[in-house]
């Protein structure tokens, strides 16, 4: 009982010099000391009435063993300081890791940021590329009616220009059942006032002129008719000058005359072309339209 009570007082000194060197920082050299002097009651007890009392606790009553607690309390002590290192060292781990957490969390709140800076830039393009598709297709549809109107044009003009092209007409002098032309003293324009056709209206009835609309290469083609023994000879004209006649001469008044002749001629716009009867001559035509003027473009020219 008494040694357990001494053992007590011994670590109640043991604890309380820990303290003081936790608080006030004695090294191990130090807490030995004071435990040995307390012990061994060379020094009466300095500090605090604690103390004092401890120190008198153990005189009174810790005779027995007393080496083996000192290199117990040795051994603690080596262990608490030992501890206290590891302490330290963990500490300052400790400190460093909340650095790195620190560092971590400032790179992660930076990264957050640089992702919201880019997810504002994608979002941006992504606008951009949008108004830009919208731009293009606009672009495009405009461009699409432009050429379809353009088109459109071209066709139409395309078409006019085939309309002016389209030129041809035919006619014979007359209709009713016999006619006598000529013979008279000068030579005379023939009239063909019975017209067959007259696409694009160049040639005209009343003067018998065809008038060339276009530049271009024409073919134009006269027939001749006559009986009663009178010469029928007629001749196309092409700007006051004769260029190829279809000409008839008779012996006997029952013989039947018929002649023909035919031409191509570069016209200019505005030139004209008609036929002429010979003076002394005489043509006969009828319904069965045996005296016939012809022509057409076969091609413009530039
Ligand atoms: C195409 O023609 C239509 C009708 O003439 C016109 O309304 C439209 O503006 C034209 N478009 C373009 C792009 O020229
Ligand atoms: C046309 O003239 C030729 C030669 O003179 C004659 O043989 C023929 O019968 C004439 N034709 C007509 C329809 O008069």
């Amino acid at each position: 009982m008494k040694a357990l009570v001494c053992i007590l007082l011994l670590l109640e000194t043991f604890v309380f010099v820990v303290q003081q060197q936790v608080d006030g920082g004695l090294n191990e050299n130090e807490i030995s000391q004071q435990i040995s002097s307390e012990d061994g009651r060379q020094n009466p007890p300095q500090t605090d009435t604690l103390r004092a009392e401890a120190s008198t606790d153990s005189q009174q009553y810790c005779n027995l063993g007393i080496p083996d607690i000192h290199a117990a309390l040795r051994e603690l002590t080596a262990t608490v300081t030992e501890q206290k290192a590891n302490i330290r060292e963990l500490t300052a781990t400790v400190t460093e890791q909340k650095a790195n957490i620190r560092e971590l969390t400032a790179t992660v709140t930076e990264q957050k940021e640089k992702n919201r800076e880019l997810t504002a830039t994608v979002t941006e393009q992504k606008e951009n590329i949008r108004a830009l598709e919208t731009q293009l297709r606009d672009e495009m549809n405009k461009k699409n009616e432009e050429i379809s109107n353009l088109t459109l044009s071209q066709v139409e003009e395309l078409r006019k220009e085939n309309r002016d092209r389209e030129i041809a007409f035919s006619a014979s002098l007359t209709q009713s059942s016999i006619e006598y032309i000529g013979p008279f003293s000068t030579e005379i324009t023939l009239t063909y006032r019975n017209v067959f056709t007259n696409i694009g209206n160049a040639y005209n009835p009343i003067t018998g002129i065809f008038t060339a609309p276009l530049k271009g290469a024409y073919m134009f083609r006269i027939s001749v008719y006559g009986h009663g023994g009178i010469t029928s000879t007629a001749a196309i004209h092409k700007n006051g000058k004769q260029v190829v006649s279809a000409h008839d001469i008779q012996p006997q008044a029952q013989d039947r005359l018929n002649s023909s002749n035919g031409v191509v001629l570069i016209l200019e716009v505005g030139d004209v072309v008609y036929v002429r009867l010979w003076s002394g001559n005489r043509i006969v035509d009828s319904y069965n339209n045996h005296n016939t003027f012809s022509g057409f473009l076969l091609f413009p020219l530039r």
